[in-house]
């Protein structure tokens, strides 16, 4: 099929042609947009979490798409980089120029004000810049403690935006890579805006691997409670097909029954690989339908994509020693989750403090995690098959 025409998209954060699957959580987020709009009401923040792709980045996309159009102040930011203060001091600058092209300059001039005082804190240099002619406001963002700073900046957001009968949205992605101290701040401007009566209308969504929540929960006690932990898992069998079917639809090009249930048999409801398997059956496809020979040969090259694309250069990333214990986990967890005791065993070691090393430092690298106190699972789907076919 002529590739140019080619709907899948594999790639991280490359939004699929259907987002599919995910319907009750975007309901669940027109909730909230509503809420906030009609009632200048918030709710609490969302955090996403999941293996790698899901399709956490496409949500918070989505959602970023949403909110903008309907008017709101709607930043995005990725933790990892640079210190927390300023990815997410850059993001709202972007969001704070769009707003000053839609309201009146005047009932932004507080916001705007305090910003400015808040990004000066964090970017002494000034580099910031907000596209209009204001004065920082001083003594109420700037006090340089990021986690006061923070929930002075979020509350007079929320403040603002429910003068304005809209919303804020602030999403941060990949917040596991954040600092514990940052992760604190994040959860003490949430609690706070939530202590207003009625909550304001500022929407925090995070979203990371399946280890946040617990280290949300490590850098404050009460984050258990403040937040809707939303996780994001595989897609289930009718949206998986969806995600393979109705993009090719669109264009005209159906596939047949056989060739649909092998290529979700060997996607199993990933949609980093639905989307890789779509497009490389597609570029093999001769015509419509496309049948069970089209997919054979277009699963050889989606696995090539999603061999090099995801899991090698994760495993060439570790040392031998950290190579073994990936092999221990593959062989006994497959794509669940094994004890720290089990691998040591099957290591042939006598105390698990002997793995703890190549334990710790794959975590850093963020190829596995630990789903409870003494578990261990691979932060991608699949890994444990890469593995298996490694020499
Ligand atoms: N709901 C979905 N339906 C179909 N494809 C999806 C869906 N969500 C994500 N994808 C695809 O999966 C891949 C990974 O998405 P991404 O958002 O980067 O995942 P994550 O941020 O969780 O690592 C992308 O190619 C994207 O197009
Ligand atoms: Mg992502």
């Amino acid at each position: 099929m002529d590739p140019v025409a080619n709907p899948y998209r594999p790639g991280a954060g490359r939004r699929p042609p259907i987002l599919a699957g995910r319907e009750p959580l975007l309901a669940g987020f027109e909730v909230v947009q509503r809420r906030a709009e009609e009632r200048g009401e918030g709710e609490r923040g969302w955090v996403l979490n999941g293996l790698r792709g899901v399709g956490k980045t496409v949500l918070l996309t989505e959602m970023l798409d949403r909110a903008s159009r309907a008017g709101w102040i709607a930043a995005k930011a990725e933790a990892g980089t640079e210190p927390l203060p300023l990815t997410l001091s850059r993001s709202l600058v972007r969001a704070m120029r769009t707003a000053t092209g839609r309201h009146p300059e005047r009932r932004l001039k507080r916001l705007l004000g305090v910003f400015k005082a808040f990004s000066l804190k964090v970017e002494p240099s000034g580099a910031v810049s907000l596209g209009v002619d204001v004065d920082p406001i001083a003594g109420i963002a700037d006090t340089g403690r990021f986690a006061d700073d923070l929930a002075s900046l979020f509350e007079v957001l929320g403040e603002t935006a429910r003068a304005l009968g809209t919303g804020v949205l602030v999403l941060v992605d990949e917040l596991q890579e954040a600092a514990a101290s940052e992760l604190a701040a994040i959860n003490v401007a949430v609690h706070n805006l939530g202590q207003a009566d009625p909550p304001l209308p500022l929407a925090f969504v995070g979203a990371g691997l399946p280890s946040l929540p617990a280290q949300l929960a490590e850098a404050t006690s009460y984050a258990e409670r403040l937040y809707d932990y939303r996780p994001v898992g595989l897609l289930d069998e009718a949206a998986s097909r969806d995600a393979l079917v109705l993009p090719s639809r669109q264009l005209d090009v159906d596939w047949d029954d056989e060739a649909l249930s092998l290529a979700l048999e060997t996607a199993r409801g990933y949609p980093y690989f639905l989307q890789a398997v779509g497009k490389h059956v597609w570029d093999n496809a001769r015509r419509s339908p496309i049948d069970p020979d089209d997919v054979r040969l277009g699963l050889i090259e989606a696995q090539r994509e999603v061999d090099d694309g995801l899991y090698r250069s994760r495993w060439e990333r570790a040392t031998p020693a950290q190579r073994d214990l990936m092999r221990a986990l593959a062989d006994l967890a497959g794509d669940t989750t094994a004890s720290i005791s089990e691998i040591a065993a099957a290591l042939g070691k006598t105390k698990t403090s002997h793995i703890s090393v190549a334990r710790n430092e794959l975590i850093k690298k963020g190829l596995v995690y630990a789903p409870d106190r003494g578990l261990l699972a691979f932060t991608v789907p699949g890994m444990h098959d890469f593995i298996a076919r490694q020499p």
